[in-house]
């Protein structure tokens, strides 16, 4: 068994830490924690041979798509601790549809919305459950803009932890409070945006003794590198030029360039793809950081109709910043109207996502007509969050009445009306003829 410790990320500090502390910053610098695998030694050749007889296995940590990469993030050292729902196992779809509207010649899909709870919260939720029980922690806790939320109740309840949710009173789709209630979550409405109840809860976790499952907690970030190494994996490790996903909180991509990085150190791949990170444009703090260069600044009223990324301040921006320099990255950010277009077009495609998810390939439609994105690199967009997690977005995107923060219409270019007819054959017939 490999030996994990927790590290500080701050690359000037780097102090460490045993696994089993409860830390999500560093006590010494205050910088975000990571997990690391000083004595990791493993053979790319035969992990790839043994990832891939584990797809013929039934056995449950097998099945998974996040625990058959285990040996990737061994921090456990008693696996009777792992819940799994058999998340990962998502799909990698190409569609030309798509890759004509974002000016590719080709575009594939990594899909992460066909998760249990539809999202790809649950890749990283798995493994943060895993440590909760390993630490004999009872209970949870998150703050959410939805999925996080949604994932962490299902984790919970089928592992026997008690799980307690924060969410921004009137900014989550119903989808997605509609899981936490089902999964049998306590789940109180904050009237506070998700910057201000992230603080809130931080508080309440120390006090009450509360274990926190944001993607501050290092095992999230270790889970959700899965997403990156089943999609190597898929693609018989050739990597991609380059990896487009959403920016909230900015948790993911530091879990993607993580794991790009760990995978290339140990020759399961032979370069770093580019990473591109996308934001809604009323929440881009991320993006104006990387655009000015100067210090960084939250945004404090974050707007947008994705309300999965509808975040202000996010705590990963220094994970995120390393390793978008790492792989020569850059980041975009999407209006309302453009996120909504591509949305509708995903869901032409015979594909469909929530709204943040949609960001990507408005995002690469725009890297492409700058030039960035060449027009035959070879591009993976992650689908975040399953279509179903919003569908008042889309009846009203449909319906012509779909309005941007501040009122500003948004135009339904591709909508696609439902008529109401009469119980009549020869009615409908005319209609249809
Ligand atoms: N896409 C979706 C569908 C999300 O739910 C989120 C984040 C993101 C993208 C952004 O990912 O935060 O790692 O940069 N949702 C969190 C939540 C914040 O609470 O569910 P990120």
């Amino acid at each position: 068994m490999a030996h994990a410790e927790l590290s500080c990320f701050n690359r000037g500090c780097g102090a460490r830490y045993d696994i089993r502390e409860i830390l999500y910053n560093c006590p010494k610098c205050g910088g975000l924690m990571e997990a690391v695998y000083p004595e990791l030694k493993v053979d790319a050749a035969s992990l790839r041979r043994c990832f891939r007889e584990r797809r013929m296995s039934n056995a449950p940590l097998d099945a998974s798509g996040v625990w058959r990469y285990r040996e990737l993030f061994p921090f456990l050292d008693d696996y009777s601790h792992v819940i799994t729902l058999r998340e990962g196992n998502t799909p990698l779809l190409e569609s030309a549809i798509a890759a004509e509207y974002g000016g590719l010649k080709r575009i594939a899909f990594k899909h992460q919305g066909f998760n249990p709870t539809g999202s790809f919260k649950d890749n990283g939720m798995t493994c943060g459950a895993a440590q909760a029980r390993a630490l004999g922690m009872k209970r949870v806790a998150c703050v959410s803009t939805g999925n996080t939320s949604a994932s962490m109740a299902a984790y919970a309840a089928a592992g026997g932890l008690e799980a307690l949710i924060f969410l921004p009173h009137g900014n989550i789709s119903f989808g997605k409070l509609a899981q936490a209630l089902e999964y049998g979550a306590r789940t109180l409405e904050v009237e506070a945006n998700f910057d201000q109840i992230l603080a809130l809860v931080r508080v309440l976790a120390e006090r009450l003794g509360i274990y926190l499952l944001n993607s501050v907690n290092p095992f999230r970030i270790e889970g959700q590198k899965s997403i990156v190494f089943e999609m190597l994996d898929q693609r018989d490790w050739r990597a991609p030029d380059w990896i487009v996903l959403p920016g909230g909180n900015l948790g993911n991509v530091s879990a993607f360039g993580k794991a790009l990085r760990e995978a290339r150190a140990i020759g399961l791949i032979d370069r770093m793809p580019r990473l591109a990170v996308i934001q809604a444009e009323g929440a881009a703090p991320f993006y104006e950081f990387m655009r000015r260069g100067a210090d960084f600044k939250a945004v404090e009223n974050p707007e947008t109709l994705a309300t999965a990324i509808r975040i202000g301040d996010p705590v990963s921006w220094p994970k995120a910043l390393f390793e978008l320099r790492e792989s020569s990255g850059v980041v975009e950010k999407a209006s309302e109207q453009e996120i909504a277009d591509a949305k509708a077009q995903i869901g032409r495609a015979g594909i469909g996502c929530e709204p943040a998810s949609a960001a990507t390939l408005a995002g690469i439609r725009k890297l492409t007509a700058a030039g960035v994105i060449d027009r035959d690199a070879d591009v993976v967009a992650v689908l975040t969050g399953n279509l179903l997690k919003d569908p008042d977005y889309i009846y009203r995107y449909h319906t012509g009445k779909l309005e941007a923060p501040g009122g500003v219409k948004i135009e339904s270019r591709f909508a696609n009306r439902s008529m109401v007819v009469p119980n009549d054959a020869d009615r409908i017939e005319e209609l249809l003829r």
